[in-house]
């Protein structure tokens, strides 16, 4: 017998990175295959969530039972999330969202020609969809990811602080992105915990029993 851990939550997840264009050809993007995340969201749906997933553009089939929305860009994401975020119980962050976006994306290809200079591009910041969550007078459970490139222990801590979030993830960047596998530390308000390497469908599972023994209003089991 399985406890159903998540019975009657409401789970919004976000996976995948984003788009950005620069026109409608050419565009920036962060690297995430978006495992991760729909992972989770398969972790959760087996816990018994009702389970709502906001992906940027990958390639990946929709866990079954999972409403899935699809999204290009870091605004279309946020506003996607800001339709559901107020009514979840758990947001799970895990996009990896462009910080910038183009600052004036062409409506047509920029045509390379032998006499025009390289084209410049001018950014502006993208809101930053977990903390805007995490400040709603009625936020879910927020969980957010840090991939860092070093000093975890260090950037986890910060970032857990800076977006006043109870439970962040954190994992080395380039040596988790695409792969089967990843190692994580949570960080809470306890302290950090490290986590055995494992795959990313386990490794689910075991962050979604993390994240609903941590919840408000958890069970005991
Ligand atoms: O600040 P940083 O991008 O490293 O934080 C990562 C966490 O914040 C992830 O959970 C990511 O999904 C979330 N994030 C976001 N919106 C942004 C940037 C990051 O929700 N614009």
């Amino acid at each position: 017998f399985q406890p159903k851990l998540l019975a009657g939550r409401r789970v919004l997840v976000t996976a995948g990175p984003t788009y950005e264009p620069i026109d409608p050809v050419r565009g920036i993007t962060n690297r995430s295959s978006g495992k991760m995340g729909f992972a989770l969201a398969r972790a959760a749906q087996h816990a018994g969530a009702d389970v709502q997933l906001i992906a940027g553009p990958v390639a990946l089939p929709t866990p079954w039972g999972v409403e899935r929305q699809d999204v290009e860009t870091a605004q279309q994401m946020h506003d996607a999330v800001m339709q559901s975020a107020a009514d979840s119980d758990v947001f799970i962050s895990v996009a990896a969202v462009a910080d910038w976006r183009v600052a004036h994306a062409s409506e047509h290809k920029i045509k390379k020609t032998a006499t025009q200079a390289v084209p410049a591009l001018s950014f502006v910041e993208n809101p930053d969809i977990l903390a805007t969550v995490a400040k709603l007078p009625n936020a879910p459970y927020c969980v957010g990811f840090a991939a860092e490139s070093g000093d975890l222990e260090t950037n986890g801590e910060q970032k857990r602080i800076k977006k006043n979030v109870p439970l962040i993830i954190g994992n080395l960047g380039p040596a988790t992105f695409g792969r089967d596998e990843n190692e994580v530390v949570l960080f809470d308000a306890t302290g950090a915990t490290r986590l055995p390497r494992a795959d990313k469908n386990a490794l689910a599972s075991v962050l979604i029993a993390e994240i609903a023994r941590r919840l408000p209003d958890a069970t005991l089991i």
